[in-house]
């Protein structure tokens, strides 16, 4: 089974995400980070480690990374989209164990080397420990099989401003970091998280699985459904992380993904975050660029949310 380290700001879709690797038979979770974003980093963590108590799954260390950005702080979370506890409200019954005494950096790290090579990262938050993890050990790149990465707009608009998307716009300098570090990566975008959804039968589907975490998954979309109504018109929500954990795992597959050169705007203007991505020459196929290692997924070759809801009801 291939070993992933996900790093994440836990979060509803992140918590779909992490159910989705643990259901995945082709990969085993061999260590998980959590990053401010949704909510602080602790509180990412004690979630992460109540959801996988829920699923039976002590054993998974969990390390508490960064509360800061690279170049900002963090500024309290978006309660209004995950709730007040970021997993949307519900009461997970609490874990009986803290988190690893080691920081999300130093886990990734430890993980790189014990599993020489073979480790992929999936990353649904700021991409914080990651460059930190970079800063660290230079010779990470060299021990990792793959990074899929949740974050950036390529054409479409940006969630946090009018250009940038949340995990990227919360740190620009990491995300940038990242997109640098020369290994082979892929990008999940907005473009194309958007266009993928769970709808109220899928919600209910959930609330009905045999597994207790799952339907907390589905008791936690309330909350999530009421935020994307205003951009759907219905309750439904976008599958943003659980995305890039289905490309990471390789069941759904990427049918318009490619690499180009990417710019993580840093600036302190209104492009902040934005990811600038070059996709001149495209319109009659993909074209890899020379050099390029980064490719940027625009479509998929299925649509996300049944795979998904099979994969956490079965
Ligand atoms: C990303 O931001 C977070 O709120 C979600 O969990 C997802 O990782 C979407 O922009
Ligand atoms: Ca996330």
């Amino acid at each position: 089974r291939r070993p992933i380290y996900l790093d994440c700001d836990t979060g509803i879709d992140d918590s779909i995400a992490l159910a989705y690797l643990l259901a995945s038979p082709e990969v085993e979770l061999v260590g998980i980070g959590t990053v401010s974003g949704n909510v602080s980093a602790a509180r990412a963590a004690r979630n992460t480690l109540d959801l996988l108590h829920l699923a039976g799954r002590d054993d998974v260390p969990v390390a508490i990374g960064a509360q800061d950005f690279l170049a900002g702080s963090f500024d309290g979370g978006v309660p209004w989209i995950h709730g007040h506890n970021g997993v949307g409200d519900v009461m997970l019954p609490a874990a009986p164990r803290e988190p690893d005494r080691r920081d999300a950096a130093d886990l990734l790290r430890d993980l790189a080397h014990e599993h020489g090579g073979a480790l992929s990262i999936v990353t649904v938050g700021p991409t914080t420990n990651i460059a930190t993890a970079l800063a660290r050990e230079p010779g990470l790149p060299g021990l990792i099989r793959s990074v899929t990465t949740m974050g950036g707009a390529a054409l479409a608009p940006g969630n946090i401003s009018a250009v940038a998307e949340a995990n990227i716009g919360n740190d620009p300098e990491a995300a940038a970091a990242l997109l640098d570090a020369g290994w082979d990566c892929t990008l999940v975008p907005l473009d194309v998280t958007l266009e993928n959804r769970l709808f109220e039968r899928d919600c209910a589907a959930l609330l009905d699985a045999p597994t207790a975490l799952v339907r907390a998954l589905g008791a936690m979309l309330d909350i999530y459904f009421d935020y994307y109504v205003p951009l759907y018109g219905e309750r439904s929500c976008a599958l943003h992380d659980p995305m890039a954990a289905a490309i990471a795992v390789g069941e759904v597959r990427s049918r318009r993904a490619p690499a180009v050169e990417i710019v993580v705007d840093t600036t302190r203007g209104p492009g902040r975050g934005q990811t600038i991505c070059d996709l001149r020459g495209q319109r009659l196929g993909p074209v890899d660029q020379p050099g390029a290692r980064t490719r940027v997924v625009l479509e998929l070759d299925r649509p996300l949310g049944p795979h998904l809801v099979e994969r956490l009801t079965r």
